[in-house]
């Protein structure tokens, strides 16, 4: 028997509407969710991922402000910027696109932005708050991965999950996400001894380590949910996660595929939080 293929897609779609539904609610109070996107710079696939973030906001009657600025502008004038979207009434969350140009300092801009607009979750407050169990605004892409998680239809508690990456955007923050559905966490790494043993005992493992098709069948116990937040791509310009799909298709219980798995959820999940933001400072 095959795993069970997670669609990212459809799972992401399913919740869009849902927030749509919600926005709609919103609006009838007068009350519509805001979406400032900051981009520094000429990156072309920060470029992408801002076009997506503006369409994103059209489509589920989201306001939004993408402010496009050049690649030579100062810190002291995007922290001007972020004080007055973090000041602006119609602004219920705030994203800076990363990664930003080598003479801005990145911690000194996160920490500049709102707490409670802090849609990225990346403020050392939120993460606090996320460690803590507090409800605050969660990173989107390990927010994704629990979605996918208990859509696919998987109960978290109780389970050994096995997280293969400890940074700091997805390793750690759904380690964190996992313990508080009552999972059993061990985080895995670069320097851990010895991977295979750990990760073949997981119920649910986690890949985000960035290599592309790194993680085969005997890495998995038959049965196991593997979510694959990686996405690379080989020389012949294929798109890849850090889990070789088709050799675990036989062996897996559910499975995400790259693309079409956690991908299409980032988005998804950083309008949730903006709808979310718009709802608490309306009280
Ligand atoms: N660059 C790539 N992914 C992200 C993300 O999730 N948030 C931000 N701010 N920048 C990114």
């Amino acid at each position: 028997m095959g795993a069970q293929v997670i669609n990212g897609k459809l799972i992401s779609d399913t919740i869009r509407e849902e927030v749509k539904v919600e926005a709609a609610k919103l609006q009838q109070q007068g009350i519509v969710p805001g979406l400032a996107v900051v981009l520094v710079g000429e990156d072309p696939a920060s470029k992408v991922y801002v076009g997506s973030k503006e369409k994103a906001c059209q489509q589920l009657g989201f306001y939004s402000e993408v402010h496009r600025l050049g690649a030579d502008t100062t810190e002291q004038q995007l922290l001007a910027l972020i004080d007055k979207l973090n000041n602006q009434a119609s602004i219920n969350g705030i994203l800076v696109q990363l990664p930003l140009p080598k003479h801005i300092n990145e911690k000194a801009v996160i920490d500049a932005i709102r707490v409670d607009k802090d849609v990225d979750g990346f403020h050392p407050e939120s993460v606090g708050n996320l460690v803590i169990g507090d409800d605050s605004l969660l990173p989107c892409t390990p927010a994704g991965v629990i979605e996918l998680i208990k859509r696919s239809g998987t109960e978290i508690s109780g389970k050994h999950a096995v997280i293969i990456g400890r940074s700091n955007i997805v390793g750690k923050p759904v380690a964190m996400l996992l313990l508080r559905e009552n999972a059993t966490v061990s985080i895995c790494h670069s320097r851990t001894a010895n991977l295979k043993e750990i990760a073949s005992q997981a119920d649910i493992v986690v890949a985000a380590i960035g290599k592309p098709n790194a993680i085969d069948r005997s890495y998995i116990k038959p049965g196991a949910v593997v979510i694959d937040v990686g996405i690379n791509r080989l020389p012949d310009g294929k798109l890849v996660g850090d889990v070789h799909y088709e050799d675990c298709l036989e062996t897996a219980g559910a499975i995400t595929p790259v693309p079409g798995g956690v991908g299409p959820m980032t988005i998804t999940m950083l309008m949730q939080n903006t709808l979310k933001a718009a709802k608490k400072a309306h009280g």
